[in-house]
């Protein structure tokens, strides 16, 4: 079973508020760190391993290390909880539940980055968890650990919960400081990084909902203690949002140390797939990272099992980075087309596209078409060329990295379902016909 550290206290009842959190130990972590200095906590993060919960993986404590500390210019923590990857919903579920952990995370990040006003941004499709998360903090204001002075340390903090207007590219970081700004939600070009040049042009850190909460484990067990949790540079717990065909949907903890087929197969977590159908593929870090067909998802090229980590979660040398994602794990049974997949991702990208950039603006509208086109029988076999030299043509050609999500699928399911493709090329009446089995491949 693994190690629970953000969810262990989810099954109690009214942990939602303060006094039953705080009964459970909660604000002891934030009480411990505000009596160390900021430079203590920063090496307690950095020696945790912790990397971005948000999708890229990036060591957080780096990333903290790296804010620019110019004289008389203040500094900011925005927390993003913009959380809209097609798949992924473990931030709603944590600030929903719990949102405590990530207000005592927010104070502890605050005190070490010298944040005197920090932000949540939160997606607006998320409609009700304002009202949770800004009742959690008028309780914690009255218990004395935020406003002027708190717990008698000098540190100063408020914290302001700002609504998004439904935008997919407001989860990208600068497009999302555009937005808090009060301006159209584009994406800035990188660098300046955020934390040089952020909000209102001042120092600036981003970091996922997630990786804020993970900040409290690691002070309340030390960053050495949480280390040890995990395997290799996959240090802690994780939080994977399951669904798709499979027996068990939902938000699981994870300590990166099982394998994809017990997380899929077995009751702790999805429990299995549904009516005995075999898996096909799985989508293991959210929409934006490449489809992985069951041979490979299973056991890795050199026949070694998959394992649910940033390591273990690669595209066989394919795609550059980790696949763990933002945890956004969509599994798709014998029954289910990839070609259709496909297709609907490209129509989401297209139309979450802000347009800034013109091989995401025209790229994505022509990945779309042509797949609704193969999907809707009039495809030819040229077209599956054509959408290969497209994508390839957005990936890495744009300012920020919703142009690489929209390619890396399209990428993935030729590289790996071609077949496939033919098949809706060649048989068109059959196609459209379920079920849509394993036997053409
Ligand atoms: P990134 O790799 O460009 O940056 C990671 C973080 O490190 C950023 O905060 C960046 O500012 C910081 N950073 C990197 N190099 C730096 C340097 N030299 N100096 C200072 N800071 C530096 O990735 P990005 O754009 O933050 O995230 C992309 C990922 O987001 C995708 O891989 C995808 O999985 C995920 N994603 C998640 C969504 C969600 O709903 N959770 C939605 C869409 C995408
Ligand atoms: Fe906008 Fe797409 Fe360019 Fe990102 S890649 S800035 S979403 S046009």
């Amino acid at each position: 079973m693994s190690k629970k550290l953000l969810l262990k206290d989810a099954h109690i009842e009214g942990i939602r508020y303060f006094d039953v959190y705080r009964k459970q130990g909660g604000y002891q972590a934030a009480e411990k760190a505000l009596k160390m200095t900021p430079e203590e906590i920063l090496e307690e993060v950095k020696t945790s391993g912790l990397r971005g919960r948000g999708g890229a993986g990036f060591p957080t404590g780096m990333k903290w290390s790296f804010l620019a500390k110019p004289e008389g210019i203040p500094r900011h923590l925005v927390v993003n909880a913009d959380e809209s990857e097609p798949g992924t919903f473990k931030d709603r579920y944590l600030m929903e539940h719990i949102p405590h952990i990530l207000i005592e995370g927010i104070i502890i990040a605050s005190y070490c980055l010298g944040s005197n006003a920090s932000y949540i941004y939160i997606r607006g499709e998320y409609s009700w968890i304002p009202d949770i998360l800004e009742a959690a903090i008028e309780e914690v204001r009255n218990a004395g650990f935020l406003g002027k002075n708190i717990l008698g340390t000098g540190f100063d903090l408020e914290i302001y919960v700002q609504r998004g207007a439904g935008a997919y590219v407001c989860g990208e970081e600068t497009a999302l400081l555009e937005s808090l700004e009060g301006k159209r939600g584009n994406p800035r070009l990188k660098p300046p990084f955020p934390a040089v040049k952020g909000l209102w042009e001042r120092p600036t850190v981003v970091n996922n909902v997630e990786s804020i909460a993970a900040v409290v484990p690691i002070i309340n067990m030390t960053g050495a203690e949480y280390a040890k949790i995990g395997v290799g540079r996959s240090t802690g717990t994780k939080l994977i949002s399951a669904c798709g065909n499979i027996n068990k949907p939902g938000v699981y903890e994870i300590d990166m140390t099982i394998t994809v087929e017990e997380f899929i197969y077995s009751d702790e977590y999805c429990g299995g797939i549904p009516n005995g159908k075999r898996l096909k593929a799985c989508i293991p870090g959210g929409s934006s990272v490449p489809i992985l067909p069951a041979n490979l998802l299973l056991k890795t090229i050199k026949g070694e099992p998959r394992y649910m980590n940033y390591e273990s979660l690669s595209d066989g040398g394919f795609a550059t980075g980790t696949m763990m994602g933002s945890g956004g794990f969509i599994v798709l049974d014998e029954d289910q087309s990839v070609v259709e997949h496909t297709m609907t991702l490209s129509r989401f990208y297209n139309h979450e596209s802000c347009g800034q950039c013109t091989p995401c603006r025209e790229g994505t509208g022509w990945l779309y078409r042509i797949l609704k086109k193969i999907v809707n029988g009039e495809g030819e076999m040229k077209d599956i060329d054509l959408l290969w030299d497209i994508q390839r043509k957005i990936e890495g050609n744009t300012i920020c990295p919703l142009g690489d999500a929209a390619a890396w699928p399209v990428a993935a399911a030729i590289r790996h379902f071609r077949d496939e493709f033919e098949y809706y090329v060649k048989t068109p009446e059959l196609a459209k016909v379920k079920p849509f089995g394993l036997a053409h491949y």
